[in-house]
This record gives structure tokens, C-alpha cells and sequence, in this order.
């Protein structure tokens, strides 16, 4: 039965979290605890304190959420602050010169071929075929309904997101869906060895580039399409591959070399996958709390009643977008940012030595006691206007900020709100275990083991 949209609990469900150590770890454990769960790390100091300094052995690591120090660190003084060259390697082997992977010169270059490939504007006439796909994955989601067995909500999310970052890329091909499945694995899981800090070269040996046959396979498949593309007898479609394939940078006029096209063009496809977390945690909250699926349910009757979705819809259900906002709130796709200060900063008043390992985690600004009212509650209201305005700018960051801000999140953004409007006017998702749920946090954040559920029809 529906709950009431006015039914919000008085004592709100406790949700899934991973372990937070009542004080600081030491060096040694902070290692062994990363691979497994790299949320694991962060103590209950980090929720209290909004600039935090720690020692780890040799290394110095500071901890910010101030939200004018993380403007420092990610806008203002940027260039100071590049990724950690340990955890840009996880990337390296894979994808080369993109801009997950590079820095300097080179990922400023990839970066402004890469970002009018895949802005808004690059995105926009792809909403109805979008649409399209989400409703076909909901079709076949109906028909496995029907066998009354539960779903890993998890694989609906990423089959639903791969077929539509395919269609962005390639134009719906779906010979290249091995290719999008082999990215979606990239970076590989982090081991304690690649955390300790060692020379470049001893880093570079432990990261060859080298593919194992399936990845190799999907390399050639990408090396393919991008080079029919390259053909000036193409008769497909402007998709992403095309325009990347085609781009000139506008500042020297020069395009991205072959190789270069191709190890962009594997890195957008790869860090697409941040996507699949959202559209996963979404269902989670809101089994747990009836009153908002209540209210978001009612938006979508009133809006849309029985007709078809249609890309301008998304500016009439806002409600459902602060569902979407509060959702990245407590489960930030990409947990953590960290970075390594190139010289000594003073940061908030604080001293920042030269080599420090900076963390801004959007999963801990998102739930700091200084910054949120009840941080732990999900409370969608609180993306109201009205509310929205008393959050500080940068206290809210899931697609970071500054020029490294995710390029991706226009398209992100459309893609999430296609699924979860076509799939919430269709069905209903309950939780299928009476186990705790952990949220792991490797790159990005997902629930360990995935999300098993009951799906019921609603209509
Ligand atoms: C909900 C979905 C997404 C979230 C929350 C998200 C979040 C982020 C964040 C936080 C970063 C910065 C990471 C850092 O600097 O360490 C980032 C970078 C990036 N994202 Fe996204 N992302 C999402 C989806 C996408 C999609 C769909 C694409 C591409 C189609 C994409 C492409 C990129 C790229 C290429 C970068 C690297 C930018 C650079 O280093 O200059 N993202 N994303």
C-alpha cells in the first residue's frame, strides 16, 4: 500500500554505513584498510572538525572541509594541488593521456577538446533517444518482475546507464557494449603496496600498460570505431567518438593525435560509471523512507499522468530532483578527492606543507555536523530554494568543482533523471535482504555485494 505524503517518520531510519573508527587509525592500519573499504579511514573526528592534520609516518595529510577551503584547494589555487600521482596510475595503464589520467599541458589540452564533446549543449538532442532506451530497459525490467524472483538493483542501474552512455558514444551500437563493460572495470582496485610512497619509476613498473585478452579485445574495438569515424566516407551519426574523433582545440587549432583521441575517449567512457552508483542508492533511501517516495510518486502522476516522457519534463518534477540531489548527498558517487600540495599553502589559517596529501571528500562535507542540520537524515527539503540558498557553495560538491569539475555532469545529470522518472512511474523497489547493507568505497561509492530487491509494478 502507498504511504501518505505527509507520513514522515518521527524517528528516521538509521542508514547503511561504512565502519567510522571512534579515533584516528595509525599509519599501518590506514593501510590495510583502504584496500578493503577506503571510507573505513575516516574517524569521527573528520565529521566534527572542518580542517584536520594528521601524521602517517613520512607523510602529512590534511583533511578539509571548510567549504572556503575547499574553494582554496580546487578553484583558486588549483594548480597547486594535482591528483596523487598513486592514484592517477590506477588509471594510467588503461587510459593513457585522458584527462582522469594526465596532468599539466597534456590534460589541459584534453580537457578543452574534451568538454564541449560531452557539455549540455553536446548532449541535449540526445534526450528522446535516451528516453527511448530507458524505456526499453524498463520493458524488459517488467517482464523479469513477472518471474517474481528479486534483482540486483545494482546491474539494472549499470545495464540501463552503459546502453545510454552507448548511445551518447557511439550512437546506440551495441557491438561496443563489451567495450563500455570492459572501461566500466577501470581503475582496478587499489592494493596496500600502490599507497606507500616510491620512486616514479618503481610506480611506472608496477602500472605497464598491459591488457589482459578481453580488455585487449575491447581496446580494438575502441580503436575501431574511432577510426571509421576518422574516415571521411563516415556516413554515421555526430556521437561523441565523432566529435572527439573531429575536435580541434581552440586555442592552437590542432585535434588530439590518434592515440590521444582514443585514450579520452576511454576515459570519459570510464569515469561515466559514477553514474550507475546514484541510480543504485536512490531505491535503497527510498524503500527506507515510504513518505518520499510517496511525494515523489504523486509529482510524476500529477506531471505526467499516462502520457510519454518527454526531455522537458525534467524542469517539472523538481521534487524528484531534490530526491536525486539529497541521494548524492549521503551516497556521493565519488566519495573521495585527494590531491598532494606541490608547495606549502596556508589554507583557512592552517599550514599545508609541501607534499601533503590534501582529502576533500564530498562524503564527509556532505555529513559534517558543522556544515548540515540532522547531516545523517535524508531529507530531500533540504534542496528546497528556500533551503538550498543557506547551504554553502561549496559544501555541496559531488561533481567537485573548480576546473577539474566533472565534465560529464549535464549528461549524468539528464541520463539519471530519464531512468529514475521512467522507472519510479513504473515500479516499486524493496529490499530483498534483512542483512546490512555496507557502502564500499573504492573510486566510487556502492553498496558491497550489490542491492538485492523485490520489484513491484506500480500501475
Ligand atoms: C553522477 C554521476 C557522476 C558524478 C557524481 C561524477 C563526479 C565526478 C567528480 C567528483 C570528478 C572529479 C574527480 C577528481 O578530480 O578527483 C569527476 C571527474 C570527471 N568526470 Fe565525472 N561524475 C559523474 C558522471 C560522469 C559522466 C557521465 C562522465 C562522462 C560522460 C564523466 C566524466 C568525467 C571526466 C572526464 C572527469 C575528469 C575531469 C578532469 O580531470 O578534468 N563523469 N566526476
Amino acid at each position: 500500500m502507498d504511504a501518505k505524503v505527509d507520513d514522515a517518520p518521527h524517528e528516521p531510519p538509521a542508514l547503511a554505513m561504512p565502519s567510522r573508527p571512534a579515533k584516528p587509525l595509525s599509519a599501518l592500519e590506514v593501510l590495510k584498510t583502504i584496500p578493503d573499504n577506503s571510507l573505513g579511514v575516516f574517524d569521527d573526528e573528520l565529521y566534527e572538525n572542518l580542517f584536520v592534520t594528521r601524521r602517517y609516518s613520512l607523510v602529512t595529510a590534511c583533511f578539509i572541509s571548510d567549504p572556503a577551503g575547499v574553494k582554496q584547494v580546487l578553484v583558486d589555487n588549483f594548480d597547486n594541488y594535482p591528483r596523487v600521482p598513486t592514484i592517477r596510475r590506477l588509471f594510467e595503464a588503461e587510459i593513457g593521456t585522458g584527462t582522469l589520467a594526465s596532468e599539466g599541458e597534456t590534460w589541459r589540452r584534453h580537457r578543452r577538446i574534451a568538454t564541449p564533446a560531452i557539455d549540455r549543449r553536446a548532449v541535449e538532442p540526445d534526450g528522446p533517444a535516451l528516453i527511448r532506451v530507458a524505456e526499453r530497459r524498463a520493458k524488459d525490467l517488467a517482464r523479469r518482475a513477472a518471474a517474481g524472483k528479486p534483482i540486483d538493483m545494482e546491474r539494472v542501474a549499470a545495464d540501463m546507464l552503459a546502453r545510454m552512455l552507448n548511445h551518447i558514444s557511439t550512437g546506440g551500437d551495441d557491438s561496443a557494449l563489451p567495450m563500455l563493460r570492459w572501461l566500466s572495470t577501470v581503475p582496478r582496485k587499489p592494493r596496500s603496496i600502490d599507497m606507500v610512497p616510491k620512486p616514479e619509476w618503481v610506480s611506472k613498473f608496477l602500472v605497464r600498460r598491459r591488457l589482459e585478452d578481453w580488455k585487449a579485445e575491447g581496446d580494438r574495438k575502441l580503436r575501431a570505431l574511432i577510426a571509421e569515424r576518422r574516415d571521411p566516407d563516415w556516413k554515421g551519426g555526430q556521437d561523441l567518438l565523432w566529435r572527439l574523433a573531429h575536435a580541434r582545440d581552440r586555442q592552437t587549432g590542432e585535434p588530439l593525435s590518434p592515440e590521444e583521441t582514443r585514450d579520452e575517449a576511454a576515459s570519459i567512457i570510464a569515469a561515466g560509471d559514477a553514474t550507475i552508483r546514484a541510480l543504485t542508492w536512490i531505491w535503497y533511501l527510498l524503500d527506507l523512507h515510504p513518505h518520499v517516495e510517496a511525494r515523489m510518486h504523486a509529482e510524476l502522476d500529477e506531471v505526467l499522468g499516462d502520457r510519454k516522457l518527454t526531455p522537458e519534463d525534467v524542469a517539472r518534477v523538481p521534487y524528484t530532483k531534490r530526491v536525486l540531489d539529497e541521494v548524492m548527498r549521503l551516497y556521493p558517487p565519488i566519495p573521495v578527492i585527494v590531491r598532494k600540495a606541490v608547495k606549502a599553502d596556508v589554507v583557512c589559517g592552517r599550514k599545508v606543507p609541501r607534499g601533503a596529501i590534501v582529502t576533500v571528500a564530498p562524503f564527509i562535507i556532505h555529513r559534517h555536523r558543522q556544515l548540515w542540520e540532522r547531516p545523517d537524515v535524508f531529507d530531500p527539503d533540504r534542496f528546497e530554494d528556500e533551503n538550498r540558498r543557506k547551504v554553502a557553495r561549496f559544501a555541496y560538491i559531488p561533481f567537485a568543482a573548480g576546473p577539474r569539475v566533472c565534465p560529464g555532469a549535464s549528461a549524468s545529470t539528464a541520463n539519471l533523471m530519464f531512468s529514475i522518472i521512467t522507472l519510479a512511474r513504473q515500479f516499486r523497489f524493496r529490499l530483498a535482504t534483512t542483512g546490512p547493507i555496507t557502502p564500499f568505497g573504492g573510486i566510487s561509492l556502492q553498496p558491497k555485494g550489490g542491492l538485492p530487491m523485490w520489484v513491484e509494478k506500480r500501475k
